[in-house]
């Protein structure tokens, strides 16, 4: 059976997750539209045509809700936000200006859509409270820094569009995404800089703690899905991969693609005094609501990586 064609907006589009977002949602043959300030992301990422791309800020109410009204989206995708909670932390204002102003002017923009059928929103890992074991979405949420607590804010406000307006509302927490197009200093693309800068010796902050990454194409997958499949009401889903990795792992990974030794230090600038030492996703309701699975291994996503930006081998 062939889905009817939607047209989809999708803001940061331009951005890491975005653009593996946007080139799923074409394959499924969709009509895509963006919108980026292009702060972070990066407009070849995508291809798409230039009338289907907007560089406009949410923080601009009236040109975001011209542009929003102009393209009359059938489905949005809301992903633009500031996240790299390092420079969250840094720009405490910036961060809550954008996470929490911006996704209520796209909001009040989107209630004068007669046509939306769906919206989906980038939540996040970090609302939850520090943890030990698999996360689930019945954990109460307690975010522990500024970011989090925009996103959860975030998650409040969709609750509110679909109170007033019934169009059924997806929110998704990400847990930690890898692949191609990343666009902050996270520690895969660290680790990748530091070794295409002919290190061998490569300096990190805390190895201990362990992340769930998930590959941004298989999210990708998942996001279309859940789109296709939630048609009423308003839900939370986690998204990750449901295997937790250390970064002394990461690093691991890395030596078997690249065939090398790899040594790590650890600088002390770079440890968080404060910080969780597992995250990891209960993915058991995402799974349960559409037919799909993570495929791309830590090492399978550390190998496409490096076909984007070859490793530099000195062995
Ligand atoms: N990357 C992760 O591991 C991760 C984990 C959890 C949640 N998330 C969430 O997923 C979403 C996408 O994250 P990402 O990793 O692709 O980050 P990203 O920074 O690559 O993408 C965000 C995009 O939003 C744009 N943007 C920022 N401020 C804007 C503004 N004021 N107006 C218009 N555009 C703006 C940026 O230019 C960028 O292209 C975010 O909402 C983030 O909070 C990401």
């Amino acid at each position: 059976m062939t889905e009817r064609i939607k047209k989809v907006l999708v803001t940061g589009g331009a951005g890491f997750i975005g653009s593996a977002t946007i080139a799923a949602l074409q394959n499924c043959g969709h009509e895509i539209y963006a919108i980026d300030n292009l702060s972070f992301g990066n407009r070849q990422f995508i291809d798409l045509p230039d009338p289907h791309f907007f560089e406009i800020d949410l923080l601009d109410r009236l040109e975001l809700a011209k542009v929003v009204s102009h393209i009359s989206p059938d489905w949005i995708v809301h992903l633009a936000a500031i996240h790299f909670i390092p420079y969250c932390n840094q720009h405490p204002v910036a961060a809550a200006q954008v996470n929490i102003q911006g996704t209520m002017n796209l909001l009040d923009a989107a209630k004068n859509v007669r046509n939306l059928e769906k919206v989906f929103f980038a939540s996040t890992a970090a609302v939850y409270p520090i943890s030990d074991r698999a996360i689930s979405e019945t954990h109460l949420p307690a975010p522990t820094d500024i970011y989090g607590l925009s996103k959860l804010t975030g998650e409040h406000l969709m609750n509110e569009f679909h109170l007033l307006t019934s169009v059924p509302t997806i929110v998704c927490r990400f847990f930690n995404a890898f692949g191609p197009n990343e666009t902050n200093a996270h520690v895969i693309p660290e680790i990748q800089r530091q070794i295409n800068a002919g290190c061998r010796t490569i300096q990190l902050g805390n190895l201990d703690p362990q992340r769930d990454f998930i590959h941004t194409s298989d999210m990708a997958r998942a996001i279309g899905k859940l789109l296709t499949a939630f048609d009423r009401g308003i839900d939370i889903f986690n998204l990750g991969r449901g295997i937790e990795y250390s970064v002394t792992e990461v690093v691991a990974a890395f030596e078997q693609v690249l065939g090398e030794k790899i040594a790590i230090e650890v600088d002390p600038a770079r440890v968080r005094k404060v910080e969780r030492m597992h995250l990891l996703a209960d993915i058991t309701k995402l799974k349960n609501f559409i037919d799909w699975e993570p495929k791309i291994s830590l090492k399978q996503g550390i190998s496409t990586l490096i076909e984007h930006q070859p490793l530099v081998s000195i062995g």
